[in-house]
């Protein structure tokens, strides 16, 4: 079966977060389903750059403001189309925001032609391929099923990875798309008078999944719907929560080359040297105490503002800090503010940085989660694969990919974390006490590591699930 995934980002050519890792992630674990992906993606200067024995696929004299050529080819392993349109993606650094940390003024005509293309390459376009289904994530590739189903196309898959991030723009928008107006209604474009990417997706695909179970029941509810929640609901008998996994060969505490020492469940003594690596990248006080870890953007979602506000009550409870991420101005002030209070015991790096990230999780004794609201989550993942013991809001994949270190969970020796809820600075600070208690205990807090290492955290699970609703779908269109 041949699937046709089209994305904004695609680990490791270009990523702001952990969509990528999962669009990077989800094809090799297909093709043990003997389903070969074709990943679409926007011909960044990134992804230009790392295009091998590419091979010209389709011209368009005209996409969305300029000529563009479609070049198949492939990198680390993935079978690429990108989209070489110069006029829109010919622009270095984020995907989305301009040098002034603002949306490109015509993101809805670079992520149109996203759709776009990707409704042609699934259809057809060029004689040598057509995929039995499409496959989009998140607003950025969301026109694709509108295209599919209004101007002809395969059957599609729309994923939400995030529904706080819309694509939604003016009306006067819908006249560039090349749309019947049919498109511009309830069951197509239109959202309360403008036109909503995500929106119009979610209306046509003809199935929707997003990246957990409880997120899946969540975004049905007005509190987490975000305004989509009716149609969701609507669409309800189509919708399904797949829970993400990692890829088990970059992340491997065995053999990565970005730790200071590797180690696996059985040398846990080992990870010690990530620890003290860990302090001296941190600029920490060096010691055998409970030493946390975040690795974030830092914004509203990520409960960072309040995470910022416990960080006093954090250096008193005894425990140190290492956190790595960017985000919001205020959030990032307030952190290096505590940071400042409490050298040697907070260590803050501001910034993006990959082969860190892997560091993090070797060293630190916790990865710290407190979101108000997260889809799947990977660090948490991440933290379960390295021993890193994951501290984490309630909700969403957070809820789903743990066990939370209750009295009948340890008894039970099942408990693989702390979860807490609601993300409220009180209740986090009683987490972080918990994890405190939790760690003085080390016997227990081995016993946490150790069952968090055996978790099946891969793709394999989660890669049958996609296999057997693209069989579903295809299946049904067959008959
Ligand atoms: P989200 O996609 O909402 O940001 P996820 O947990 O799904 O959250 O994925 C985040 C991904 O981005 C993970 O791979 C994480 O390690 C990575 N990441 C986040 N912030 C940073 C950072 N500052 N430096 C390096 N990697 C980061
Ligand atoms: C989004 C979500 C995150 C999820 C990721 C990959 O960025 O915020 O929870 O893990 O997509 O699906």
């Amino acid at each position: 079966m041949k699937i046709l995934s089209a994305a904004s980002e695609l680990y490791p050519l270009v990523k702001t977060g952990g969509l990528a890792d999962v669009t990077g992630a989800l094809p090799a674990a297909l093709a043990g389903e003997g389903i070969a992906v074709t990943n679409l993606v926007p011909g960044y200067p990134a992804v230009m750059a790392a295009l091998e024995k590419t091979a010209p696929f389709h011209a368009y004299k005209d996409l969305f403001g300029g000529p563009a050529q479609l070049i198949r080819g492939t990198a680390h392993g993935l079978d690429i189309i990108a989209i070489d349109a110069p006029h829109l993606f010919a622009r270095p650094g984020n995907p989305y925001l301009g040098k002034d940390g603002k949306d490109w003024p015509d993101n809805a005509q670079r992520f149109a032609a996203l759709g776009k293309a990707a409704a042609d390459v699934a259809g057809g376009i060029n004689k040598g391929y057509r995929a039995d289904l499409l496959h989009c994530h998140d607003w950025q590739a969301a026109l694709g099923p509108v295209y599919a189903r209004f101007l002809g196309g395969p059957k599609s898959v729309m994923t939400v990875h995030n529904i706080a991030f819309q694509g939604q723009f003016p009306a006067s928008v819908f006249g560039l798309l090349g749309l019947p107006q049919q498109a511009f209604a309830i069951d197509g474009l239109e959202y309360y008078g403008n036109v909503g990417y995500l929106k119009g997706g979610l209306a046509t695909a003809d199935a929707i999944t997003t990246v957990s179970p409880t997120y899946a029941q969540e975004i049905c509810t007005a509190e987490y719907g975000m305004g989509l929640d009716g149609l969701l609901r609507a669409r309800r008998h189509l919708l399904r929560g797949i829970v993400n996994g990692i890829d088990t060969e970059v992340w491997n505490p065995a053999t990565d080359s970005l730790i200071a020492a590797t180690y696996s469940a059985k040398s846990l003594k080992k990870r010690e040297a990530n620890k003290r690596a860990l302090e001296a990248r941190f600029k920490l006080e060096s010691g055998d105490g409970l030493l946390h870890g975040v690795v974030s953007r830092l914004t509203w979602q990520k409960g960072m503002d309040i995470f910022a506000a416990a960080l006093d009550h954090l250096v008193a409870s005894g425990a140190r800090l290492a956190l790595l991420g960017t985000g919001e101005a205020a959030i990032e002030a307030a952190i290096l503010d505590a940071a400042t209070r409490h050298k040697g015991r907070i260590g803050v790096i501001i910034g993006y940085d990959e082969a860190l990230s892997h560091l993090m999780q070797a060293g630190a004794d916790t990865i710290l989660v407190p979101s108000r609201f997260e889809p799947c989550g990977l660090t948490q993942l991440y933290g379960l694969r390295y021993g890193c013991v994951p501290v984490v809001a309630r909700t969403g994949g957070l809820n789903d990919t743990l066990i939370d270190a209750n009295d009948a969970a340890l008894q039970a020796e099942v408990a693989t974390g702390i979860q807490f809820a609601p993300v409220d600075q009180p209740t986090l600070e009683h987490a972080l006490a918990r994890a405190a208690e939790c760690y003085s205990d080390s016997r227990l807090w081995r016993g946490l590591q150790k069952r968090g290492m055996e978790q099946d955290v891969s793709w394999a699970r989660s890669a049958a699930a996609y296999a057997q609703l693209y069989r579903n779908l295809v299946k049904a269109r067959a008959s």
